[in-house]
């Protein structure tokens, strides 16, 4: 469906909070790629999760590449602390960076993959001068701040967009989706140019993970 593989990131927000270094573990036996980490603060969305020390922890377990959605205010201020605690790939939304080249800039020059998100009502025109900046963009499917909502369609038009202004442009970049993620549209998002996929409720929600993650592969092929 795509030449790129396609790579699985089960985010732990869905996950049981009480054994999540088994729940990573878990994951990572069952062949994902990624492991998705939501970051909220209370601010920029309705609800809070953890920071930092909770990554650094779950870092020493795994080799997954640690995928961190940063859903905060001012999120330079935070960069520093992410990548000492072992983050591969850090996301700032769009919305709360007016120095989004320089943030995207600073995530780089710390020797990670620097990722821009959009919620489903931004306009992706927002992307257009910093495709040299960014390694990923994340199309947020759902508004952000829960696990288990339930995927927005339009967002599949959003999609097409970035993918061919990506071509236009000629850089490899890649596109994540996250939110409402499962067996019943990831085969859409898959062709509609995303090559990332989070789905936090139809993997941790639906044990064991292993099957959970082989429904969403073979509902793509
Ligand atoms: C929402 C988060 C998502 C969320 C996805 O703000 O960014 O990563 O955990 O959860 P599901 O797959 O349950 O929609
Ligand atoms: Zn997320």
């Amino acid at each position: 469906m795509s030449e790129k593989h396609i790579k699985i990131a089960p985010s732990l927000l869905a996950a049981d909070f009480s054994s999540l270094g088994e729940e990573v573990k878990s994951v990572e036996k069952a062949g994902a790629e990624y492991i998705h980490f939501d970051v909220m603060d209370g601010h920029f969305v309705p609800n809070i999760t953890f920071g930092p020390p909770l990554i650094k922890s779950l870092k020493k377990l795994s080799s997954l590449i640690f995928d961190v959605h940063l859903m905060i205010e001012k999120p330079e201020r935070f960069i520093d602390d992410f990548v000492k605690a072992g983050a591969d790939i850090i996301t700032v939304h769009a919305e709360v960076c007016p120095h989004l080249d320089r943030t995207l800039q600073m995530i780089r020059d710390f020797g990670v993959k620097s990722s821009v998100a959009i919620n489903p009502s931004t306009n992706p025109r927002v992307l257009d001068y910093i495709w040299e900046k960014v390694d990923m963009v994340l199309v947020m499917s759902v508004n952000p701040g829960f696990g288990g909502q339930k995927f927005i369609p339009y967002v599949l038009k959003k999609v097409e967009w970035i993918q061919k202004r990506i071509k236009e442009v000629g850089l490899n970049i890649d596109i994540e989706i996250d939110g409402g993620i499962g067996t019943d549209n990831a085969g859409k998002v898959v062709k509609a140019g995303c090559n990332v996929l989070v789905a936090g409720t139809t993997i941790f929600g639906r044990k064991p993970v292993e099957r959970a993650i082989k429904a969403i592969r073979d509902s793509l092929l």
